[in-house]
Protein backbone atom coordinates (compact mmCIF):
# COMPACT_ATOMS: atom_id res chain seq x y z
CA UNK A 1 0.00 0.00 0.00
CA UNK A 2 1.39 3.37 -0.94
CA UNK A 3 -0.04 6.12 1.48
CA UNK A 4 1.05 9.80 0.29
CA UNK A 5 0.28 12.86 2.45
CA UNK A 6 -0.15 16.31 1.62
CA UNK A 7 0.76 18.82 4.42
CA UNK A 8 1.96 22.19 5.33
CA UNK A 9 4.24 20.72 7.81
CA UNK A 10 5.89 17.07 7.08
CA UNK A 11 8.18 17.56 9.95
CA UNK A 12 5.07 16.65 12.30
CA UNK A 13 5.47 13.12 10.82
CA UNK A 14 9.40 12.60 12.23
CA UNK A 15 8.25 10.79 15.30
CA UNK A 16 5.31 8.94 13.73
CA UNK A 17 7.34 7.16 11.11
CA UNK A 18 9.86 5.83 14.12
CA UNK A 19 6.88 3.89 15.96
CA UNK A 20 7.44 0.45 14.92
CA UNK A 21 3.98 -0.88 12.84
CA UNK A 22 4.73 1.92 10.76
CA UNK A 23 8.62 0.62 10.34
CA UNK A 24 7.34 -3.13 10.19
CA UNK A 25 4.70 -2.13 7.67
CA UNK A 26 7.15 0.06 5.32
CA UNK A 27 9.97 -2.92 6.07
CA UNK A 28 7.01 -5.27 3.83
CA UNK A 29 6.92 -3.19 1.34
CA UNK A 30 4.12 -0.19 1.95
CA UNK A 31 5.30 3.18 1.64
CA UNK A 32 4.29 6.56 3.25
CA UNK A 33 5.31 9.82 1.62
CA UNK A 34 5.16 13.46 2.61
CA UNK A 35 4.22 16.31 -0.35
CA UNK A 36 4.57 19.37 0.75
CA UNK A 37 1.99 21.84 -0.30
CA UNK A 38 4.35 25.13 -0.19
CA UNK A 39 7.10 24.30 -2.87
CA UNK A 40 4.94 24.05 -5.48
CA UNK A 41 2.41 26.88 -5.18
CA UNK A 42 1.66 29.36 -8.06
CA UNK A 43 1.89 32.23 -5.70
CA UNK A 44 4.74 34.24 -4.55
CA UNK A 45 6.25 34.37 -1.18
CA UNK A 46 4.99 30.93 -0.43
CA UNK A 47 1.83 31.84 -0.17
CA UNK A 48 -0.98 28.69 0.55
CA UNK A 49 -3.94 30.22 1.75
CA UNK A 50 -6.60 33.28 1.51
CA UNK A 51 -8.84 35.30 3.59
CA UNK A 52 -12.64 33.68 2.79
CA UNK A 53 -14.74 34.99 0.48
CA UNK A 54 -17.83 36.91 2.31
CA UNK A 55 -15.57 37.92 5.12
CA UNK A 56 -14.83 35.55 8.97
CA UNK A 57 -12.15 34.47 11.05
CA UNK A 58 -9.06 32.45 9.67
CA UNK A 59 -7.41 31.43 6.62
CA UNK A 60 -8.93 28.95 3.78
CA UNK A 61 -6.27 26.59 1.74
CA UNK A 62 -6.07 27.84 -2.09
CA UNK A 63 -7.71 25.48 -4.42
CA UNK A 64 -4.84 26.34 -7.15
CA UNK A 65 -2.23 25.15 -4.55
CA UNK A 66 -3.74 21.94 -3.78
CA UNK A 67 -4.03 21.49 -7.50
CA UNK A 68 -0.57 22.11 -8.52
CA UNK A 69 0.63 19.95 -5.52
CA UNK A 70 -1.36 17.39 -6.69
CA UNK A 71 0.00 17.80 -10.25
CA UNK A 72 3.42 18.13 -9.71
CA UNK A 73 2.82 14.31 -7.58
CA UNK A 74 0.93 12.52 -10.13
CA UNK A 75 1.40 14.17 -13.41
CA UNK A 76 -2.11 14.13 -14.03
CA UNK A 77 -5.38 16.37 -14.00
CA UNK A 78 -6.70 15.54 -10.26
CA UNK A 79 -9.98 15.76 -11.44
CA UNK A 80 -9.66 12.42 -12.97
CA UNK A 81 -7.26 11.21 -10.38
CA UNK A 82 -9.94 10.47 -8.26
CA UNK A 83 -11.32 8.41 -10.27
CA UNK A 84 -8.66 6.25 -9.74
CA UNK A 85 -7.35 6.90 -6.38
CA UNK A 86 -8.86 7.39 -2.96
CA UNK A 87 -8.01 11.10 -2.16
CA UNK A 88 -8.71 12.46 1.28
CA UNK A 89 -9.46 15.55 2.87
CA UNK A 90 -9.61 15.47 6.36
CA UNK A 91 -12.32 17.49 7.85
CA UNK A 92 -14.14 17.89 11.09
CA UNK A 93 -17.28 17.51 8.79
CA UNK A 94 -16.15 14.36 7.55
CA UNK A 95 -17.11 11.08 7.79
CA UNK A 96 -16.45 9.33 11.20
CA UNK A 97 -13.71 7.45 10.67
CA UNK A 98 -14.45 3.77 12.70
CA UNK A 99 -13.40 -0.01 12.17
CA UNK A 100 -15.03 -0.36 9.22
CA UNK A 101 -13.65 2.67 7.43
CA UNK A 102 -10.27 1.71 8.27
CA UNK A 103 -10.50 -1.81 6.84
CA UNK A 104 -12.21 -0.19 3.40
CA UNK A 105 -8.60 1.94 3.60
CA UNK A 106 -6.14 -0.71 4.42
CA UNK A 107 -7.78 -3.04 1.44
CA UNK A 108 -6.65 0.07 -1.09
CA UNK A 109 -3.53 -0.02 -3.09
CA UNK A 110 -3.42 3.94 -3.24
CA UNK A 111 -4.31 6.21 -0.35
CA UNK A 112 -3.89 10.05 -0.72
CA UNK A 113 -4.30 12.21 2.55
CA UNK A 114 -4.84 16.34 2.32
CA UNK A 115 -3.93 17.88 5.45
CA UNK A 116 -6.07 21.31 5.52
CA UNK A 117 -4.66 23.98 8.04
CA UNK A 118 -6.52 27.28 9.44
CA UNK A 119 -10.16 27.28 8.29
CA UNK A 120 -9.92 24.38 6.25
CA UNK A 121 -9.81 24.13 2.98
CA UNK A 122 -11.88 25.29 -0.17
CA UNK A 123 -15.05 23.95 -0.63
CA UNK A 124 -13.96 23.47 -4.82
CA UNK A 125 -11.12 21.18 -3.15
CA UNK A 126 -13.93 19.05 -1.63
CA UNK A 127 -15.49 18.83 -4.87
CA UNK A 128 -13.40 17.94 -7.86
CA UNK A 129 -10.47 16.86 -6.30
CA UNK A 130 -11.60 14.35 -3.37
CA UNK A 131 -13.54 11.27 -3.71
CA UNK A 132 -13.68 11.29 0.36
CA UNK A 133 -13.69 13.68 3.44
CA UNK A 134 -12.81 12.13 6.59
CA UNK A 135 -13.19 13.30 10.33
CA UNK A 136 -11.95 11.50 13.36
CA UNK A 137 -14.03 12.63 15.58
CA UNK A 138 -16.89 15.34 16.47
CA UNK A 139 -14.42 17.73 17.97
CA UNK A 140 -12.20 20.82 15.45
CA UNK A 141 -8.53 20.23 15.49
CA UNK A 142 -6.13 23.49 14.75
CA UNK A 143 -5.09 21.16 11.54
CA UNK A 144 -5.36 17.60 9.69
CA UNK A 145 -1.95 16.45 10.27
CA UNK A 146 -2.95 14.88 13.87
CA UNK A 147 -5.94 13.48 11.89
CA UNK A 148 -3.85 12.05 9.64
CA UNK A 149 -1.63 10.24 11.71
CA UNK A 150 -4.43 8.69 13.86
CA UNK A 151 -5.86 7.36 10.25
CA UNK A 152 -2.44 6.09 9.21
CA UNK A 153 -1.91 4.34 12.33
CA UNK A 154 -5.07 2.87 12.74
CA UNK A 155 -4.76 1.45 9.01
CA UNK A 156 -1.26 0.41 8.91
CA UNK A 157 -1.63 -1.62 11.96
CA UNK A 158 -3.86 -3.92 9.63
CA UNK A 159 -1.68 -4.24 6.89
CA UNK A 160 0.39 -7.80 7.31
CA UNK A 161 3.28 -7.71 9.11
CA UNK A 162 2.85 -4.36 10.76
CA UNK A 163 2.19 -6.10 14.38
CA UNK A 164 3.72 -8.67 16.33
CA UNK A 165 1.65 -11.55 15.24
CA UNK A 166 -1.02 -12.01 12.35
CA UNK A 167 -3.57 -12.73 15.29
CA UNK A 168 -3.79 -9.75 16.63
CA UNK A 169 -5.71 -7.52 14.41
CA UNK A 170 -8.48 -9.86 13.91
CA UNK A 171 -9.92 -10.27 17.17
CA UNK A 172 -9.69 -7.28 18.42
CA UNK A 173 -12.13 -4.36 19.60
CA UNK A 174 -14.96 -3.39 17.11
CA UNK A 175 -13.77 -5.89 14.78
CA UNK A 176 -16.31 -8.17 12.56
CA UNK A 177 -15.23 -11.12 14.48
CA UNK A 178 -16.77 -9.59 17.42
CA UNK A 179 -19.50 -8.08 16.03
CA UNK A 180 -18.46 -4.54 15.87
CA UNK A 181 -18.36 -5.21 19.84
CA UNK A 182 -15.21 -3.85 22.13
CA UNK A 183 -13.28 -6.20 23.17
CA UNK A 184 -13.04 -8.57 25.96
CA UNK A 185 -10.88 -7.77 29.03
CA UNK A 186 -7.29 -9.02 29.27
CA UNK A 187 -5.45 -10.23 32.52
CA UNK A 188 -1.60 -10.92 32.59
CA UNK A 189 0.34 -12.21 35.71
CA UNK A 190 -0.09 -12.19 38.66
CA UNK A 191 -2.91 -14.47 39.06
CA UNK A 192 -3.66 -12.71 42.72
CA UNK A 193 -2.74 -9.00 43.32
CA UNK A 194 -4.13 -7.47 46.96
CA UNK A 195 -7.34 -8.89 46.78
CA UNK A 196 -7.69 -9.18 43.17
CA UNK A 197 -8.01 -12.30 41.32
CA UNK A 198 -8.32 -13.22 37.59
CA UNK A 199 -10.83 -14.69 36.63
CA UNK A 200 -11.18 -18.50 37.23
CA UNK A 201 -12.01 -19.29 33.74
CA UNK A 202 -8.73 -17.94 32.05
CA UNK A 203 -6.68 -20.35 34.46
CA UNK A 204 -8.82 -23.36 33.96
CA UNK A 205 -7.57 -24.38 30.10
CA UNK A 206 -10.92 -24.93 28.81
CA UNK A 207 -10.28 -23.17 25.52
CA UNK A 208 -13.75 -23.39 24.02
CA UNK A 209 -15.35 -22.04 26.97
CA UNK A 210 -12.76 -19.38 27.31
CA UNK A 211 -13.55 -17.77 23.57
CA UNK A 212 -17.47 -18.17 24.88
CA UNK A 213 -16.59 -15.90 28.10
CA UNK A 214 -14.69 -13.93 26.20
CA UNK A 215 -17.39 -13.38 23.52
CA UNK A 216 -20.01 -12.69 26.41
CA UNK A 217 -17.52 -10.10 27.87
CA UNK A 218 -17.34 -8.48 24.85
CA UNK A 219 -20.83 -8.29 24.61
CA UNK A 220 -21.96 -7.40 27.88
CA UNK A 221 -19.76 -4.63 27.17
CA UNK A 222 -20.80 -3.57 24.45
CA UNK A 223 -24.34 -3.27 26.30
CA UNK A 224 -22.72 -0.81 28.66
CA UNK A 225 -21.53 1.36 25.91
CA UNK A 226 -24.56 1.69 24.43
CA UNK A 227 -26.12 2.65 27.84
CA UNK A 228 -23.50 5.32 28.40
CA UNK A 229 -23.91 6.61 24.58
CA UNK A 230 -27.63 7.53 25.22
CL1 LIG B 1 -9.86 15.31 10.01
N1 LIG B 1 -9.50 17.78 10.89
C1 LIG B 1 -9.65 18.77 11.79
N2 LIG B 1 -9.10 19.94 11.54
N3 LIG B 1 -10.34 18.62 12.90
C2 LIG B 1 -10.87 17.42 13.12
C3 LIG B 1 -10.75 16.35 12.24
C4 LIG B 1 -10.04 16.57 11.11
N4 LIG B 1 -11.41 15.29 12.74
C5 LIG B 1 -11.91 15.71 13.89
N5 LIG B 1 -11.60 17.00 14.13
Amino acid sequence: MQIDIFTLFPHWFDWFVTQRHVTNALTEGNKLDFIDYRPTTPLKAGQVDDIPYGGGAGMVIRVDVVEAALLERYQQDPVELKQKRRVIALTPGGRLLDDAYVEELAAEQEVTLLCGRYEGFDERIFEHYCSDQLSIGKYVLAGGELAAMVTCDAVMRKLPGALGHEESAHEESFSAALGGAPEYPHYTRPAEWRDWQVPEILLSGHHERIRQWRLAESKKRAEQAERKSV
